[in-house]
């Protein structure tokens, strides 16, 4: 080589630099599941069509002052009706696995009694259509869209509800089996009690507390349990049958072995009313002792229940929560995030990447779960379409950047997660927030239903196809 030493030393650097920055990327394991997740009420309209009952989120969405802007999911993303649009959409990503979930008021629209074949129907076309397109379906069975004729009998306010789900539950998996192995009883049992029957910024808006809420929320980990069973009875061994919950991801404030070991006993405490007892069968001595009056009434053979054995457990983690060692009874305190914290759109979202590496971490060691999928992540974002009709959402680009950084460092170090489904495929009726708050990697525009991908897309794209990030 001819080139003077200086030159040469900048060269050297220069590669480096380069191995370093853009090109460098880290690898996720071989056979990861790559896919994306969307939910009936959320994309499906269609609220009248082939025989559907209503659902206490009609009931809520039509009434006055709920939902920003009086929005209803009445049509949605029509994706009842363009489905075969959405998997063309998802075909182009590269997904190997979409989430989706069924409408329990299409399938028995009074919530019990005889089945409505043209529901059914509807969801093992939408199966053999996505499988034709090579992609996985996983199927959760319960979306927070119960049927209004249950709640007008109490909802999960009674222990009924909980053995009407598992009927549901098993007969549609029944009707699925063969073509769907991984089913989720329900989505995340924390957000519909405590919003839906805590605070009522949810359907159906009770605004329970105390002891009244600890049942309803205990009949709800009963019709889990329940319905696993259920679920096995009617599918063949091959089956995989989980939950999707959204967890108080426990994070250290940072990485040191004292506030490490505090999270963990925070991942473990914070949990204890859902994940933690579904995973153990039982509730711990201090969520008992911290609710006294307030706990719920229970059977042993109850605990039992709850804690059926499950194959795989989905994780939605958006944010995550500090903690620090303490002396206390609990041994860890929470730290709340000081106003100066950054957020995304959505001012729950805190952005906090960390929130992905140790969630699935401390919750496999904690409660010795073998199989995580992160069954949601994501995030909200106000970019709209340019001059030019592009969307450039950098936002969600710089987080979906930082967490899947940090899921692949915690793969590296051990967590159990064999896959990534990122919330979602499409904007959607995100619930009391109507449509003012997309989360999709897809933009739609609600006038003429037309889906134009945004930048996201093509970056999740990128990431699937190398499977690295
Ligand atoms: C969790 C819920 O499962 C989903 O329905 C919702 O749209 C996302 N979080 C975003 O809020």
């Amino acid at each position: 080589c001819t080139l003077p030493l200086a030159a040469k030393a900048q060269a050297t650097t220069a590669a480096a630099a380069g191995a370093q920055g853009s090109t460098a990327k880290r690898a996720f394991p071989i056979g990861f599941v790559w896919g994306t997740a969307t939910a009936a009420y959320q994309v499906e309209g269609a609220v009248k069509v082939d025989g559907r009952g209503e659902s206490i989120w009609d009931v809520y969405a039509h009434t006055p002052g709920r939902i920003v802007h009086g929005d209803t999911a009445d049509v949605a993303d029509d994706s009842y009706h363009r489905y075969p649009e959405d998997i063309a959409l998802m075909r182009g990503l590269g997904v190997g696995a979409y989430r989706f979930s069924v409408a329990w008021p299409r399938i028995f629209p009074d919530g019990t009694g005889r089945p409505n074949a043209k529901g059914v129907d509807y969801y093992k076309r939408l199966v053999d259509a996505l499988r034709t397109a090579g992609i996985e379906p996983y199927c959760t069975l319960y979306h927070w869209d119960l049927p209004e004729a249950l709640q007008r009998k109490g909802g999960w306010q009674n222990r009924d509800t909980a053995k009407a789900f598992a009927d549901y539950a098993g007969y549609m998996a029944g009707q699925l089996d063969g073509r769907v192995q991984h089913f989720m009883t329900m989505n995340e049992i924390s957000t519909f009690i405590g919003n839906g029957y805590g605070s009522a910024s949810m359907a159906p808006g009770l605004g329970l507390k105390g002891q009244a809420l600890e049942q309803a929320r205990h009949y709800a980990l009963l019709g889990h349990g329940l319905a696993v069973q259920a679920i096995r009875a009617a599918t063949h061994a091959k089956t995989r049958v989980g939950s999707a919950e959204g967890i108080n991801a426990a994070m250290p404030a940072f990485d040191e072995p004292e506030h490490v070991a505090a999270a963990r006993k925070a991942a473990v405490e914070e949990n204890a009313g859902y994940l933690t007892a579904m995973h153990t069968g039982r509730y711990t001595d201090l969520y008992l002792k911290t609710l006294g009056a307030d706990a719920p009434k229970f059977t042993t053979e109850e605990m039992r229940i709850i804690g059926s054995k499950t194959d795989f457990q989905g994780l939605n983690i958006y944010t995550g929560d500090y903690y620090i060692a303490a002396d206390n009874e609990r041994g860890y305190e929470a730290v709340p995030f000081p106003s100066s914290y950054p957020n995304m759109q959505s001012s729950w979202i805190q952005f906090a990447p960390g929130a992905i590496y140790w969630g699935p971490k401390l919750m496999a060691e904690a409660l010795g779960i073998s199989d995580i999928y992160i069954t949601e992540n994501g995030t909200s974002s106000t970019a709209a379409p340019d001059t030019q009709g592009r969307v450039l959402d950098t936002d969600r680009v710089m987080f979906l950047q930082q967490y899947l950084g940090e899921l692949q460092r915690g793969i590296a170090d051990g967590a159990p997660v064999r896959g990534y489904f990122l919330w979602s495929l499409l904007d959607n009726f995100e619930w009391s927030r109507g449509y003012s708050e997309r989360f999709g990697i897809t933009w739609v525009d609600f006038a003429t239903q037309k889906r134009t991908p945004k930048l996201s897309s093509r970056f999740y794209h990128d990431v699937i196809a190398g499977n690295a990030i």
